[in-house]
């Protein structure tokens, strides 16, 4: 038995107290945790695809902020392979600079389009392409300036995605990074004898673990992706000492993590395990995969904007004397946020299908739904004023908070501090989410069914206090789901 009384005053004055850090612990005790995500491929299209490593990768790592970790956040940029070779080759024969500074991606992928359709009418440029990245590898000065060029202009595009999503990194160290640190670990696998030969190619032998065998290096001696992710794990044990290494990849590549985690334990490596892949499905567009080839994809900077401007129209609609500067900063807020929400609402493994109905319905379970709530609840307490606040802060009679909604609010205050420990444990975002809706919901309730602003001023300021421990619990909340808390909308 509980009683409802002492429940809702522990739990609502500890809420209190503890405000901002509400939900935060210490289970982490300052350990070095890793979140490698997004990190997509240089010069190709940052896509809707990539939404889910980004939004759900940013959110794991606020939940190991939030437990008490300390969270090192990175993005393994594809920056590095053979098709630099081919877009420098492709550059020098029909490329332009100007065009390359206004429209990054969309240039480069077309030289790279441009390379594939000629080398079907002369073979010979296939071999300028790998002689150019055997030149770049090498380190001269011409291609390798024109590689970081290509790399600045496309971390430019990338970044201006990653600022709508206030998305921060604490290293770039990508593919390219790793390019010299190699030579180290296909030695000591040698050394340890895990490799073997095939044909000018070596490779490492996984059958016992029911998996196909890795390749390590090509005949020419070049390494190849998972050499390299190798070579990072080390670096980064070696460099941050890390408690767990986290990387939120597509399913798409369980076999290669699991053949390189395996290379890490037959090495000796014995943190190999905390080296941890947090798979997730697939997105599709609702008329088929998209097809870089073919022209089928969305472009994640169309897809913010496009809800930005969506929301921007709702909110004049509704409110046609709102300022301009508030309408902006609203639907930044609520427009972005809409996407991310919907990408955190799904268990990750899951697949799903991209619908701009589906984002910018703002009615239902969605994000728009919670940050209406925070700004109702935000609403109620500036009407309150800060007397009444200021009163509720120092204590309040939690007689008046036994209701069945004043209740059931209490409870899902009492175990959002476990449910972001759950969602940790689990790598896995959308418990918050559940969560945050559930409090919405039961806050609203709460709402409707109570008299919030009585003439009783100790019931007043009882249920103002439960009003500023909801509001808390659903801007933190926010918070860890990368989504901004407007207090009006
Ligand atoms: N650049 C890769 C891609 O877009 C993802 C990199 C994943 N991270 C890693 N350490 N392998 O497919």
């Amino acid at each position: 038995f509980i009683s409802k009384e002492k429940f809702a005053e522990e739990v609502i004055s500890e809420v209190i107290s503890m405000g901002e850090d509400f939900g935060k612990s210490n289970v982490g005790q300052e350990r070095p945790v890793i979140v490698e995500y997004s990190s997509p491929n240089i010069a190709k299209p940052f896509h809707i695809g990539h939404i889910r490593s980004t939004v759900i990768g940013a959110s794991i790592a606020k939940i190991y902020d939030y437990l008490g970790f300390k969270v090192i956040r990175i993005n393994h940029l594809g920056d590095y392979g053979t098709q630099f070779g081919k877009m420098i080759v492709a550059y020098r024969h029909w490329g332009n600079k100007q065009d390359v500074i206004e429209a990054p991606i969309k240039t480069l992928l077309s030289y790279y389009t441009k390379f594939h359709e000629e080398v079907e009418k002369d073979p010979s440029l296939d071999d300028e392409a790998r002689a150019t990245f055997t030149k770049l590898e090498n380190g001269e000065k011409e291609e390798t300036e024109l590689w970081q060029w290509f790399r600045d202009e496309s971390l430019k595009e990338f970044g201006r995605v990653y600022d709508m999503l206030g998305i921060k990194y604490d290293s770039y160290a990508g593919e390219s990074f790793y390019s010299d640190k190699m030579p180290r670990f296909v030695k000591e696998l040698e050394d340890k004898g895990l490799m073997e030969e095939d044909d000018g190619a070596m490779l490492v032998r996984l059958d016992d673990y029911g998996l196909t065998p890795a390749l390590i290096t090509k005949s020419d001696g070049s390494t190849l992706y998972i050499t390299r992710d190798i070579a990072a794990a080390v670096y980064r044990k070696e460099t941050y000492d890390f408690y767990k290494n986290i990387y939120v990849v597509a399913s798409q590549q369980n076999l290669h993590f699991q053949q390189w985690i395996q290379i890490l334990e037959l090495m000796g490596y014995e943190w190999a395990r905390s080296c941890i892949h947090v798979p997730f499905g697939l997105v599709s567009l609702e008329d088929g995969t998209m097809s870089t080839r073919e022209g089928r994809v969305v472009f994640l900077e169309d897809v913010l904007n496009g809800a930005v401007d969506k929301t921007r129209e709702i909110i004049k609609e509704k409110n046609p004397n709102a300022s301009p500067e508030a309408v902006e900063e609203v639907a930044k807020a609520v427009g972005i946020g809409a996407v991310v929400f919907n990408e955190l609402s799904n268990y990750r493994i899951k697949d799903y299908v991209f619908s701009w109905d589906h984002v910018l319905n703002f009615e239902g379970e969605t994000g728009p739904y919670v940050q209406y709530t925070h700004a109702r609840a935000c609403s109620v307490l500036r009407n309150a004023g800060n007397d009444v606040i200021a009163k509720a802060k120092q204590g309040f009679d939690a007689g008046y908070l036994t209701s069945e909604s004043a209740h059931a609010l209490s409870m899902l205050l009492y175990s959002f501090p476990a449910v972001i420990e759950e969602a940790g444990e689990k790598y896995e975002p959308s418990i918050v989410t559940r969560h945050l809706i559930d409090i919405a919901q039961a806050f609203n309730k709460f709402y409707h069914d109570e008299h919030i602003l009585t003439e009783n001023e100790e019931e007043k300021v009882a249920k103002v206090a439960m009003v500023i421990a909801a509001r808390a619990a659903i801007r933190n909340g926010l918070d860890i789901l990368c989504m901004k808390a407007p207090e009006k909308m």
